[in-house]
């Protein structure tokens, strides 16, 4: 595997335990029942009962096996073997039928060889990766033909946003691809911790995104995107009524979130 992604899996391997006790992923709430898929993304790909669902990056599988908990046949796949182990042992514990495999994503048509009816990955995946041709390739060489890709994720202009002492936000990073080192100690998005091992990470715009789904083959239904995100990603948010984080002002002004539905062509 490239260095830059054996550093990561470390650093996730690290995060793993993190996330899986803290309230942001609430696993006592999903043990007891809870579907952790937000409105967007079961409204936008629709009914999964009795299809075949690949589910990329998929961390310690709370969303895999809430589509399967809708009917799905779930696979999910994550470099992560301390997230993979994890979602196994839940997996096992609250009966929900997943599947789970411990693969690179880059890596993954090496691993597996099947094709599905919806290939669907979401909220903090495009900054891992460095290279979005290959991994559209990945996503198509998955998809059978008249299969449906969906993505829903953090939009590039959030991720150039930078709190102020002042206590709101500006625009301070480049919206273009770039790599990032970061080199430890930050604090995860899911609690106060902070990890001690570094990471890579890439800035992809959304250019970039939707030209490589494209040049891999697939035909875009629709690019959606919304004012609001499903964490605090900036100290200035707040949470509204309706659970989204929006800025306190001029907050529609930018998009935090967007979503991808893309198919491949045939039946
Ligand atoms: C922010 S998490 C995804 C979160 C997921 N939507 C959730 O709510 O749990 C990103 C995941 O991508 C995985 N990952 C990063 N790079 C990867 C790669 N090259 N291949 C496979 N998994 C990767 C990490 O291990 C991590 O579990």
């Amino acid at each position: 595997m490239d260095r830059r992604l054996e550093t990561n899996r470390a650093n996730w391997n690290e995060r793993t335990p993190v996330h899986a006790d803290s309230a942001f992923y609430d696993v006592a709430g999903f043990k007891a029942g809870r579907n952790t898929l937000k409105d967007i993304e079961r409204a936008e790909v629709g009914d999964v009962a009795g299809k075949s669902l690949l589910h990329l990056q998929c961390h310690f599988g709370l969303d895999t096996m809430s589509w399967a908990r809708l009917g799905a046949r779930a696979t999910g796949v994550d470099f992560s073997n301390a997230a993979i182990d994890l979602a196994r042992g839940l997996n096992e514990e609250v009966g929900a039928e997943a599947r789970f495999i411990c693969a690179n994503v880059y890596d993954l048509p090496g691993v597996l060889d099947e094709e599905f009816d919806i290939v669907f990955t979401s909220y903090g995946v495009l900054v891992w990766l460095p290279d979005l041709d290959r991994w559209a390739e990945v996503i198509s060489r998955h998809l059978r033909p008249g299969g449906v890709f969906y993505l829903v994720e953090f939009h590039p202009v959030l991720t150039t946003y930078e709190p102020t002492a002042r206590g709101d936000a500006l625009p301070v990073y480049s919206y273009f691809r770039q790599e990032l080192f970061i080199p430890g100690g930050e604090h995860t998005y899911a609690g106060a911790e902070r990890i001690p091992s570094p990471n890579y990470e890439w800035q992809h715009s959304l250019g970039e995104i939707v030209t490589a789904l494209v040049h891999a083959g697939l035909r875009l239904e629709f690019l959606h995107e919304f004012p609001y995100c499903h964490y605090q990603a900036l100290p200035a948010m707040v949470q509204g009524a309706d659970g989204w984080w929006r800025f306190p002002e001029n907050n529609d002004s930018i998009p935090q979130m967007f979503s991808i539905r893309a198919r491949k062509p045939g039946s």
